[in-house]
């Protein structure tokens, strides 16, 4: 995977810059020449020097040097990398790139490069929760940067918790792992469903629910960047579609309804993340209704079911996944719409968790399979949770 590779390996001014000089000797081991790049805040820890000798290669440290052996450095460097690791990156690096600063070689070369980018936060574990850094990391992510947890530990500032950058077998691993498939589902179209749905009361008013986009988003970039075919038809949300999605966006159950029956038929794979209302008003007032009344009533009629219409319409060799968000009885209640439903997999949330289901970060679910198994998965971000969903997914399917 790595063999005759370019990586670029950025390292940036955390402690655990003296952990990257193992990690750039285990990429040219696996066969990769490992160009790095040294912000001014690494120096502090290792030298250019070490980095020399470990990888062969010279090592860039300014933007304003003399020009050696790559032409107009930054962005011949850009050019050359097939990919890019960050590792350590840190809290400033990070909001410096979710900015779209470039003020550095690092930051610059970053901004020009097309390869995928790679980066591994490491810092005290309160900067690393700090609610900055973590918008800072979703910017980066939601850029289609690819993520390296950090882990939990003992830190060198003397604390215990999250900010510890892994080690470098294991980053290598994760880099060899994500690009094994960066391309696992070429030729595969998926149609994703997301956000929830607007049922108008009147002009200027609405029922909707708390569903951010989050989860079905996820999942739509997750399976661009692994090569499929995406159409996401989603609600009303506050998030940037995904690059290289088909986009159609879609108010009410009836639109969402209309946009996926049309689609259903050229689909491989369909993903029903969106939280769709379950009734829409039947009397949706022409005008601004006034409050002149102390009470008014609205009469509710019940939303045809998407899912369970695609479930009676599925062909051979389509695959049906939808998700349940459930406050109580999670796995009776998600089982029960597996079956009614037709589903090949449905994924349970309990949203009665601070950490789950409806416009948070992180999610924890559980997979119910047709043949009656059960999988449990641990918290973790919805990120991560949109790739294990595919790589399980493409299990089922082969
Ligand atoms: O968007 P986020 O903020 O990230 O939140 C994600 C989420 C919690 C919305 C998501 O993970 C989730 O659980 N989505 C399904 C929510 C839901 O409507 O669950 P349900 O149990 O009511 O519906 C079961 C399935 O039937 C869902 O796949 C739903 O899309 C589908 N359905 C429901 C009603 C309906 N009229 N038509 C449908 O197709």
């Amino acid at each position: 995977m790595l063999k005759g590779k370019n990586v670029l390996l950025g390292v940036t001014g955390g402690i655990a810059a003296y952990k990257s000089v193992e990690l750039a000797s285990r990429l040219r081991k696996a066969g990769a020449s490992v160009h790095v790049i040294m912000t001014r805040g690494a120096q502090n820890f290792v030298t250019p020097l070490t980095f020399r000798e470990i990888t062969g290669n010279p090592v860039t440290t300014t933007m304003w040097g003399e020009v050696t052996n790559h032409n107009v450095e930054h962005i011949a460097l850009a050019n050359l990398a097939d990919l890019v690791i960050v590792a350590p990156a840190t809290a400033n690096f990070i909001v410096k790139c979710a900015m779209g600063m470039a003020d550095d070689m690092l930051t610059t070369t970053l901004l020009a490069t097309k390869a995928p980018i790679f980066f591994a936060p490491a810092m005290n574990s309160n900067m690393y929760d700090n609610q900055l850094t973590q918008r800072n990391l979703d910017v980066l992510i939601e850029n289609g940067w690819n993520f390296i947890p950090p882990e939990s530990g003992h830190l060198a500032c003397g604390v215990e918790g999250v900010g510890r950058m892994p080690e470098p077998a294991d980053i290598v691993d994760f880099v060899r792992f994500t690009m094994a498939f960066a391309a696992d589902m070429l030729g595969i179209k998926v149609l994703v469903t997301a956000a929830g749905t607007h049922e108008p009361i009147d002009p200027v008013r609405y029922i909707g629910n708390r569903s951010s986009g989050k989860m079905g988003y996820a999942i739509a970039e997750a399976a661009k960047k692994r090569g499929a075919e995406v159409i996401l038809v989603s609600g009303p949300s506050a998030l940037t579609p995904p690059e290289g999605v088909e986009f159609i966006s879609v108010e009410s159950a009836e639109e969402m309804r209309e946009a996926v029956l049309e689609r259903f038929s050229e689909a491989d794979l369909i993903i029903k993340a969106a939280a769709v209302a379950d009734y829409h008003v039947r009397d949706v007032a022409d005008q601004k209704i006034k409050k002149n009344e102390d009470e008014i009533t609205l009469v509710l009629k019940k939303n045809p079911d998407i899912l369970k219409e695609l479930g009676e319409k599925k062909r051979g060799g389509q695959i049906l996944v939808g998700f349940a968000a459930e406050t109580q009885n999670l796995l009776e209640n998600a089982k029960a719409k597996l079956e009614k439903k037709n589903l090949d997999m449905i994924v349970a949330n309990d949203v009665s968790r601070k950490d789950a289901g409806f416009n948070t970060d992180t999610n924890v679910v559980k997979l119910l399979y047709k043949n009656g198994t059960m999988e449990e998965l641990p918290i973790m971000t919805k990120h991560k949770l949109a790739d294990e969903l595919l790589t399980k997914i493409l299990h089922m399917k082969n």
